[in-house]
C-alpha cells in the first residue's frame, strides 16, 4: 500500500525544526513513525527524521479517509504529512518542538514497516550483536546518528583548517606494496598476476614521504587504513586517519600546526579554549611517573621507585626483581585504605592479566595498619617504604615488583583501574599532552630482534645516530604522540630523508641490504634525487570522535563497524569465495585443521 512522492510533496521544514513561531503556517514533513496513539476519537503520531520529533494530530476536523490511513499506520512506517502547524493542546517540554503540532490534511504512506528486532529508542540497551546484525535500524537511533553526524563535523573542520594552512589534499592508492613491518598486512590477491598479491595500507605512510619528494610540501588526506590485528574497544581493522605531511620542518612545527586544528575543534565541538603550547613529557619521563606512553593526567597515583629504598631487602619476591635487572615500584592510592580484602584480591587479579606475579600492599586504615609484605621487611624497611610514598593515614599502597616492563605495564593500567573505580575519571575533562623522544626500536623477546617502534622510517636524534648498529636499545627518535585522556589520539615523527641512514636503519632492523633493495629499493632510489627533510602525522579520526563525544568504544563513530573478530554481523563478511572466482585467481584454500 506504499504511496508514491510527486514533484507537489516537498519537505517544508525537518521535523526537529519546528517552534511556536511556525504556527499558522503550512507544513509538509516526511519521516518515521516513532510512536502512533490512538485515543478513540483523536490520533496522534510522532514523527521522526533525523533532526528530530514532530506531532502530527488527527481529530474530527481530519478528512475521514486521512483519518483511517493515520488509523493504519505502525511504528516505523515511511510518511509524507502535509497540513496547519497549530498549537499544542498539551505542551511537550521535553522536546524542542513540544508547544507546536501538525494538524493533518493530507498524509501518503510512502513505505509500511515489520515490526522492527528493536525499538528505536535513545540509549537502548539491546544485545550490541542484534543492534550490528540490523545496524541500519540502530543508526535510526537519535544518539548514534548524532555520533555520526558530529564525526562529520569534525572531519569538515580538519579540512578546512588545513586547507586554510596551505596543504592539499591529495588520494593515495589502496591497493600497494605489502610492507614488511608494523601490524599483519591485509592482502588482496591478482587475477592478472596469480601468486601475487596486493595489500591494502596499513596507513598512507610511503606515500606521502614520496609526495614530498615530488614538491607537494603540505599533504592531507582523511584516509581509509587497514590493519589485521587483534581488536580493542580502540581499534578495529579499518579505521580513519587525518593524515598530513610536511617538507622543511622540525618537530615542533608539526607540532604547532596539529596545535591549531586541536585549538579549533575544541573551540568548535566543545566550546573548550585549550591553552597552547600543549605539555610535552619524554617517553622516558611518561613511563617513570606513569608506566606508560600515554598517560591519563585526569587523576594522580603517579609510579615511584621504591628500587634504592629496598635495595638489600630480605624479601624474596622483592630482591629476586631487582637482582634480574628489574624494579619495585608503587603507587599511593590516596584514601584507598576503605578498599576491602576481597577489592584488593581483585587487583591482583587485574595485575596479573599484564603478567605481574602479585601485587602487595599496606595500608593504614585509622591506625590499623595491614599489609601483604610488611612482615618480610625490616622496621625501618617499612617506614622507608611509607615516607617515599608519601603515605598518609587512610591511603593504600600497591606495590610491583618484576621487570621493568610488567612493572610499567601492571602499575600504569592499575592505576587508571583503581582511578575508575574511585569515580576520579571525568569525561568531560579533556588532559592532553605530548610525548616525545620515543625510543627507536622497542625489543622483542619472542623474535630475539629490534623493531621499529614507530615504523622504520623515523628519524634517530643525530646524537644517537652512531648507536644505530651498536646499541640500538638506547637509540631515540624524533617521533612524538599526542595523548588525550590516556589514549593516543595521534602519532608521527620527522622521516629519514638520508639513503645512508635509511639503508643502517633497515641494517639495524635485520634486513640484508638485498632484502632492503628488493622491499624498499624504490625508497632509497627515489631518496637520491633531492629530498627535503619532512615529517607528519596521523590522528585516528575515529578515536578522536570518540574521544571529543565521551564515549568509550569506537564503534559507536562508526556507521558500519566490524565486531571482535573482525568480521560484521549486518552483511556477514568475510564470506567463503565462490570457488570459480577463486580459480580465476589461481588460490586453493586450505581447510582449517582447527575447524
Ligand atoms: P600510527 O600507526 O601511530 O601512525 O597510527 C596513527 C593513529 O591512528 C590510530 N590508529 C587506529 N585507530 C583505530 N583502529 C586501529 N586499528 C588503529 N591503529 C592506529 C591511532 C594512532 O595514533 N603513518 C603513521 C603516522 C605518521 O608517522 O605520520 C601511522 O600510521 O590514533
Ligand atoms: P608470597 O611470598 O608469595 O606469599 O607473597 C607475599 C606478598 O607479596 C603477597 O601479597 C603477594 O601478592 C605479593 N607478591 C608476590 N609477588 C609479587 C610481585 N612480583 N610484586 C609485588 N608483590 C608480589
Amino acid at each position: 500500500m506504499s504511496q508514491l512522492l510527486t514533484n507537489q510533496d516537498k519537505r517544508t521544514k525537518y521535523c526537529g525544526e519546528f517552534r511556536a513561531d511556525d504556527i499558522g503556517t503550512q507544513a509538509c514533513v516526511m519521516g518515521w513513525v516513532q510512536k502512533a496513539r490512538d485515543l478513540g476519537g483523536l490520533i496522534f503520531i510522532d514523527l521522526r527524521d533525523r533532526t528530530g520529533i514532530v506531532q502530527l494530530a488527527f481529530d474530527d476536523q481530519t478528512a475521514r479517509d486521512v483519518f483511517d490511513l493515520a488509523f493504519s499506520v505502525r511504528s516505523e512506517y515511511v510518511l509524507c504529512a502535509k497540513g496547519i502547524v497549530r498549537e499544542r493542546a498539551s505542551v511537550n517540554d521535553t522536546i524542542p518542538t513540544g508547544r507546536v503540532e501538525i494538524a493533518v490534511e493530507e498524509l501518503k504512506v510512502l513505505s509500511t514497516a515489520q515490526t522492527p528486532p528493536f525499538e528505536i529508542v535513545e540509549n537502548s540497551n539491546v544485545r550490541p550483536e542484534l543492534r550490528l546484525k540490523h545496524r541500519y535500524l540502530d543508526l535510526r537511533r537519535p544518539d548514534l546518528q548524532q555520533h555520526i553526524i558530529d564525526r562529520a563535523k569534525i572531519a569538515r573542520i580538519a579540512r578546512e583548517y588545513y586547507a586554510d594552512q596551505g596543504f592539499v589534499e591529495i588520494e593515495t592508492p589502496n591497493l600497494i606494496a605489502p610492507t614488511p613491518e608494523g601490524a599483519r598486512d591485509y592482502l588482496v590477491p591478482s587475477r592478472v598476476h596469480h601468486g601475487s598479491f596486493y595489500a591494502l595500507p596499513q596507513s598512507p605512510q610511503l606515500y606521502k614521504q614520496l609526495l614530498m619528494l615530488s614538491g607537494f610540501d603540505r599533504y592531507i588526506q582523511i584516509a581509509r587504513c587497514f590493519r589485521d590485528e587483534d581488536l580493542r574497544a580502540d581499534r578495529q581493522p579499518e579505521f580513519t586517519q587525518i593524515d598530513l605531511e610536511m617538507s622543511f620542518v622540525t618537530q615542533d612545527d608539526v607540532i604547532s600546526v596539529t596545535e591549531g586544528f586541536l585549538k579549533k575543534v575544541f573551540k568548535e565541538f566543545k566550546g573548550i579554549d585549550l591553552a597552547l603550547p600543549l605539555p610535552r613529557m619524554t617517553y622516558e619521563e611518561a613511563m617513570n611517573r606513569f608506566g606508560s606512553d600515554k598517560p591519563d593526567l585526569r587523576f594522580g597515583f603517579e609510579l615511584v621507585d621504591l628500587s634504592a629504598v629496598l635495595a638489600g631487602c630480605g624479601f624474596k619476591v622483592f630482591a629476586g626483581a631487582m637482582e634480574n635487572g628489574g624494579s619495585v615500584r608503587g603507587i599511593n592510592i590516596k584514601g584507598g585504605a576503605k578498599f576491602s580484602r576481597k577489592e584488593i584480591d581483585s587487583l591482583t587479579e587485574f595485575v596479573k592479566s599484564y603478567k605481574a606475579k602479585g601485587l602487595a600492599w599496606y595500608k593504614n586504615n585509622n591506625g590499623e595498619i595491614s599489609s601483604s609484605y610488611a612482615k618480610f621487611l625490616t622496621e625501618e624497611e617499612n617506614a622507608a617504604v611509607v615516607a617515599t610514598l608519601a603515605m598518609e593515614e587512610g591511603d593504600l599502597a600497591l606495590i610491583v615488583a618484576d621487570k621493568n616492563s610488567v612493572v610499567f605495564d601492571s602499575l600504569g593500567a592499575l592505576r587508571c583501574e583503581v582511578a575508575k573505580r574511585m569515580g576520579l575519571v571525568n569525561p568531560n575533562e579533556y588532559k592532553l599532552l605530548w610525548v616525545t623522544e620515543f625510543p627507536l626500536f622497542e625489543y622483542s623477546e619472542e623474535d630475539g630482534r629490534y623493531y621499529a617502534k614507530h615504523h622504520p622510517f623515523t628519524m634517530p636524534f643525530a646524537e644517537d645516530i652512531d648507536y644505530l648498529e651498536s646499541d640500538p636499545g638506547r637509540v631515540r627518535s624524533i617521533a612524538y604522540d599526542i595523548v588525550i585522556n590516556g589514549t593516543e589520539a595521534g602519532g608521527g615523527s620527522i622521516r629519514i630523508h638520508s639513503p645512508e641512514i635509511q639503508n643502517k636503519m633497515f641494517r639495524a632492523l635485520g634486513f640484508s641490504d638485498e632484502e632492503a633493495n628488493e622491499k624498499f629499493g624504490f625508497l632509497l632510489e627515489a631518496f637520491k634525487y633531492g629530498t627535503p627533510p619532512h615529517g607528519g602525522l596521523a590522528f585516528g579520526l575515529d578515536r578522536l570522535v570518540t574521544l571529543l563525544l565521551g564515549l568509550e568504544d569506537i564503534r559507536d563513530v562508526i556507521a558500519f563497524p566490524k565486531v571482535q573478530n573482525a568480521s560484521e554481523l549486518m552483511t556477514k563478511c568475510p564470506t567463503p569465495a565462490d570457488p570459480k572466482a577463486l580459480a580465476e585467481l589461481g588460490i586453493a584454500v586450505v581447510a582449517d585443521e582447527n575447524e
